[in-house]
C-alpha cells in the first residue's frame, strides 16, 4: 500500500482562460500541460462564456496528454485536486464537474484547492524551495496580494488591493494605449527600450500594506486625452517612454508595499506569483531591492508563474497529506476567503 507522501494527484486549473492538467507524485511534478485560449484576444478581454466553452473542448485531451506525459495509468491516480475558488463561475464549473465526475468513476477522493493559495504554493514546486515563513507578492490579472506563508498549508494575507489588480493596471493602460489583450506583455517589451523617468504618474497613498491600481489609470487616460489634443500622434512618438513610465509606476507601488510588509515582519526571505511576476521590469526591481535589503528571492519559472494545474495538484498533495479532502458534494465558487 501506498504512504500518504508517494501518492498520485491529477490537478485541474481552468478558473480563467487556461485549461490546465498536471500530475504531482510524492510532491514532485511529472507532467504540467497548459492550453491557453487564444479567442479572447478578439475581444480585448476574457469573454466568460468563450472561455467555459473553450474549457469543454480542451479538458479532454489536455487530461489525457498530462496522463501520457507523466508515463502513468488513468487507474493509478489516488486523488483529483481542482481549482474550487475564486474564478469565472461557468469556466470553474467545467474543471469541477470534469474532477468530480472522474473521481466518482475512479472511486477516489476530490480535493477543491483554492486558486490564490496555489499560486503561493507554486514556490514550492522547483528546487531550491524558499525555506518558511516567506513572504509572497501574488501578481495577477485578477489579484495583488501580499501573503505571508509559514508553511504549505499556513498562509495569511497581510495586504491586498482595495481595486483592480496590478495585472489589470497593465493591462487597462496598454488598452488605453492601443495595444491589444493581455497587454502587460507587451508594456514589458516596449518598455524595455523606453525611458522610465520620462512622464510621472500620480502613485496613491494608501494606508498598511494595501494597494490601489484604478487611479494609475484614471491618470494615464487624463494625460493623454490632454497631449493627444495638442500631438494626434503622441502615442505612437512615445510609445517606449510611455509604457516604461507606466511599467516603472507600478512596480514603484508594488515594490514600495513589499519593503514595509518586510520591516513590519522581519521577513527576508520573498518570492513572487502570478503573470505579472514575468515582468522584466519588476524581476529586474526586485532583485535590486534585494540586494540592499539582504534578502533572499524566489521567482518560480514562467510556466508556473501564469495559471498553471501544477500549483494545484501540488496544493493538493499538501492537503491529502494533511488528511484534507472534500466529498462529491464541494462545490465550485467564484469568490471565497481563505
Ligand atoms: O496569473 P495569470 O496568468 O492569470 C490570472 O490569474 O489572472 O496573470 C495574467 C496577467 C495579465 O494581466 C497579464 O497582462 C499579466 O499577467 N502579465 C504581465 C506579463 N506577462 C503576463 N504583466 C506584465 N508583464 C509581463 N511580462
Ligand atoms: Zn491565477
Amino acid at each position: 500500500m501506498k504512504v500518504d507522501s508517494d501518492k498520485i494527484i491529477l490537478g485541474i486549473e481552468s478558473s480563467c482562460d487556461e485549461t490546465s492538467a498536471a500530475i504531482c507524485k510524492g510532491g514532485q511534478i511529472l507532467s504540467n500541460v497548459i492550453a491557453t485560449q487564444s479567442i479572447h484576444t478578439t475581444y480585448g478581454g476574457v469573454v466568460p462564456e468563450l472561455a467555459s466553452r473553450a474549457h469543454m473542448q480542451n479538458i479532454v485531451p489536455v487530461v489525457d496528454m498530462a496522463i501520457q506525459k507523466a508515463g502513468i495509468k488513468m487507474e493509478e491516480l489516488d486523488a483529483i485536486a481542482f481549482t474550487r475558488a475564486p474564478g469565472l463561475i461557468g469556466a470553474l464549473l467545467v474543471g469541477s464537474g470534469f474532477a468530480k465526475s472522474l473521481a466518482l468513476s475512479l472511486k477516489i477522493p476530490v480535493i477543491g484547492v483554492h486558486h490564490m493559495q496555489a499560486h503561493v504554493l507554486s514556490n514550492l514546486i522547483e528546487q531550491p524551495i524558499p525555506s518558511f515563513p516567506f513572504l509572497c507578492l501574488t501578481v495577477s490579472g485578477g489579484h495583488t496580494q501580499i501573503v505571508v506563508c509559514r508553511s504549505p498549508l499556513d498562509l495569511e494575507i497581510i495586504g491586498e488591493t482595495i481595486d483592480d489588480a496590478a495585472g489589470e493596471a497593465f493591462d487597462k493602460t496598454a488598452k488605453l494605449l492601443g495595444l491589444p489583450y493581455p497587454g502587460g506583455p507587451l508594456i514589458d517589451k516596449y518598455a524595455a527600450e523606453g525611458n522610465p523617468n520620462r512622464f510621472s504618474f500620480a502613485e496613491p497613498q494608501i494606508e498598511g500594506l494595501n494597494f490601489s491600481f484604478s487611479g494609475l489609470k484614471t491618470s494615464v487616460l487624463y494625460f493623454l486625452q490632454k497631449e493627444i489634443r495638442k500631438n494626434p500622434d503622441f502615442i505612437e512618438g512615445n510609445l517606449n517612454d510611455l509604457c516604461a513610465s507606466i511599467q516603472q509606476t507600478i512596480i514603484q507601488i508594488l515594490l514600495k508595499k513589499l519593503k514595509k510588509a518586510s520591516l513590519l515582519t522581519g521577513i527576508k526571505q520573498v518570492c513572487l506569483a502570478g503573470g505579472v511576476s514575468a515582468n522584466k521590469g519588476l524581476r529586474k526591481a526586485l532583485t535590486e531591492l534585494a540586494g540592499q535589503s539582504k534578502w533572499t528571492v524566489h521567482i518560480p519559472s514562467f510556466e508556473f508563474c501564469t495559471d498553471n494545474a501544477a500549483m494545484i495538484a501540488l496544493t493538493g498533495y499538501y492537503h491529502l497529506l494533511h488528511g484534507q479532502y472534500n466529498t462529491l458534494d464541494v462545490s465550485a465558487t467564484a469568490r471565497a476567503s481563505w
